[in-house]
């Protein structure tokens, strides 16, 4: 800022110097008696004389201290240049003029002022709506400071108006503030804030004892109200897609920024756009979506989970130790299901008419101490928001086969055309359990049995054999085994059969019978004859 001294000058002063050429030894200052300078500034005092060719001038301190300025003699003036001005100069100057044995003095007074600078208006922080702020203006390098009015205005509102008068002795420099604290309101978005300094000192020109500086506020509102809106759902099934849209309130208009909240509680960056569109949504991408307002004054950050659903699948049952037991055993059947979220699982037993029953939602299903009774399907489902995944398994309880017996009725030594029974029997088991097999060298026959027996009607030789019997399931086998003997008819010659056992019976009881009817007729003296041997042919 360009620094002037303002000197006042007389136009009259003037022509009366000109008017004085001729006159006698004349002495004048220039300015007169008194001066005010802006500290820094330069100003020149200037004597000069009338009435004498070639005056001799000396100038001094009105109390003898060092002149600190630049003394320039040119004829009859003589110019005492003082300049940076600063504290050093505030004397009365006096000049002499000395011409031959005529000594004239005049003297000037200079006065100092600083007030170099406009206020500066400052702020404690950001101006948010709502939160307190202090406003500093101040003004630096005032001098004299007791002179300094200040004043704050918010619109037309005064809101502080303060005079420094404070007396000091100190020469100095002083930078003077003045602060109010105030909370920001809706109202003041615009507003212009004002700092007025005056100082106080008459002789200074008005538009340099008065300074003001303006400002607008900046108000700021910190983001709130930071909303997301989720389309179609929060809930996705694995590959479809999703639009989530944010949207913050604040001054200036908050930006949105989208994020992922990551395993290690860190938000990685994902869109700066207030609408984040998610494609092809796979397991892996469900988890905490993080949307932030953000602007000067603040951040404000809301967030949404997504989940990424995946119907149940893969639904498998593992059996431990076995799908089919012995009966009194144990068992584990324990069922998984993949899907997201985890599904839940569900046991339930299929009835005779179809119905299920449920029995667990635990993922195993122990059985303790099976029975037969115990032995069906048993139908595993993974279940979830998305869907369901079922998977059965067959359980069979079995009792090992015991207490089996091979019998041949009515003995396993009978003679050809004999009728032979080979029964099997087993304690504990159905019979359709049961297997008779004839053994041969060419290979075995299974016997068409009912009921575990086998009937040979009428037994040849060939029937002759070992005979099996077998009671086999998967927990357990029992065998047993005998060999029929078949006899021959000429092989036995006490063999009689039943026909001729009679015949012979029959016989012996006729031939008593014939000799006594030939004794009588004897007796009788009977006609005729009777043949034993014809009577035995047309017998036989
Ligand atoms: C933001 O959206 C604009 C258009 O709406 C698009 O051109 C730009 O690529 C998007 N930026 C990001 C980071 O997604
Ligand atoms: C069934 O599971 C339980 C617990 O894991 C275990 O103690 C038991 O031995 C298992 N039983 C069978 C038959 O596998
Ligand atoms: C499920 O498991 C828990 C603990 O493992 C057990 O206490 C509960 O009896 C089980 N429920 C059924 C129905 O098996």
């Amino acid at each position: 800022m360009p620094r002037k001294t303002v000197v006042i000058f007389g136009a009259l002063n003037i022509l009366w110097m000109v008017f004085a050429a001729s006159q006698a030894f004349k002495i004048e200052i220039f300015p007169e008696s008194k001066i005010l300078a802006q500290i820094g500034d330069s100003i020149s005092l200037t004597c000069s004389t009338t009435g004498c060719d070639s005056p001799s001038f000396s100038w001094r301190t009105q109390i003898d201290s060092p002149l600190n300025g630049k003394v320039i003699n040119e004829g009859t003036k003589s110019t005492l240049t003082l300049e940076p001005v600063g504290f050093a100069h505030e004397h009365s100057y006096l000049c002499t003029a000395t011409c031959g044995h005529d000594k004239q003095e005049r003297g000037v007074q200079v006065d100092l002022y600083s007030f170099p600078e406009d206020p500066e208006i400052s702020f404690s922080g950001l101006l948010e709506v709502g939160k307190p702020v202090t406003v500093t203006c101040l003004v630096r390098d005032v001098y004299p400071f007791d002179r300094l009015e200040m004043h704050l205005l918010k619109g037309d509102h005064l809101m502080k108006n303060q005079e420094f008068v404070e007396d000091t002795d100190v020469k100095a420099l002083e930078t003077k503030s003045l602060e109010v604290t105030f909370t920001p309101t809706n109202e003041d978005i615009g507003k212009t804030l004002v700092c007025g300094a005056k100082l106080h000192i008459d002789e200074i020109d008005f538009k340099l004892k008065e300074k003001e500086t303006t400002k607008t506020l900046q108000v700021y509102i910190s983001p709130r109200n930071t909303v997301i809106s989720v389309n179609p759902s929060k809930r996705l099934q694995e590959g479809g897609s999703v639009t989530m849209t944010c949207s913050s309130e604040g001054l200036p208009a908050p930006q949105i920024l989208w994020s992922k909240k990551l395993d290690n509680g860190n938000l990685q960056l994902l869109s700066e756009n207030a609408t984040l569109t998610l494609i092809a949504m796979r397991m892996e991408d469900s988890g905490i979506y993080v949307c932030e307002g953000v602007n000067l004054a603040g951040r404000d950050r809301t967030q949404v989970e997504l989940i990424v659903q995946v119907a149940p699948r893969d639904t498998t049952i593992s059996v431990s130790p076995s799908s089919i037991l012995e009966e009194g055993s144990s068992v584990n059947m324990t069922c998984s299901s993949d899907g997201l979220p985890a599904p839940k699982i569900l046991w339930r037993r299929q009835l005779n008419n179809g119905e299920l029953q449920f029995l667990s939602e635990n993922t195993t299903l122990t059985l303790i101490s099976t029975k037969m009774e115990d032995s069906g399907i048993y139908v595993c489902e993974g279940i979830n928001q998305a869907g369901k995944s079922r998977k059965e398994v067959e359980l069979t309880i079995q009792v090992a086969p015991k207490d089996i017996q091979l019998r041949a009725i009515p003995s396993e030594s009978v003679k050809e055309g004999d009728t032979v029974i080979i029964s099997c029997t087993c304690g504990n088991v159905p019979q359709t359990w049961i297997i008779l097999k004839k053994k041969a060298e060419t290979g075995d026959t299974v016997l068409k049995s009912t009921g575990g027996e086998y009937t040979i009607h009428k037994a040849q030789l060939e029937d002759a054999g070992v005979y099996e019997c077998e009671s086999k399931n998967q927990v357990g086998l029992q065998l047993r085994s005998l060999t029929l003997d078949v006899k021959g008819r000429e092989n036995n010659k006490d063999y009689f059969s039943p026909e001729l056992l009679v015949l012979y019976c029959a016989s012996s009881l006729i031939i008593p019978a014939i000799g006594m009817i030939i004794y009588f007729a004897r007796r009788a003296n009977m006609k005729g004859s009777y043949s034993l041997v014809e009577a035995q042919k047309s017998k036989v």
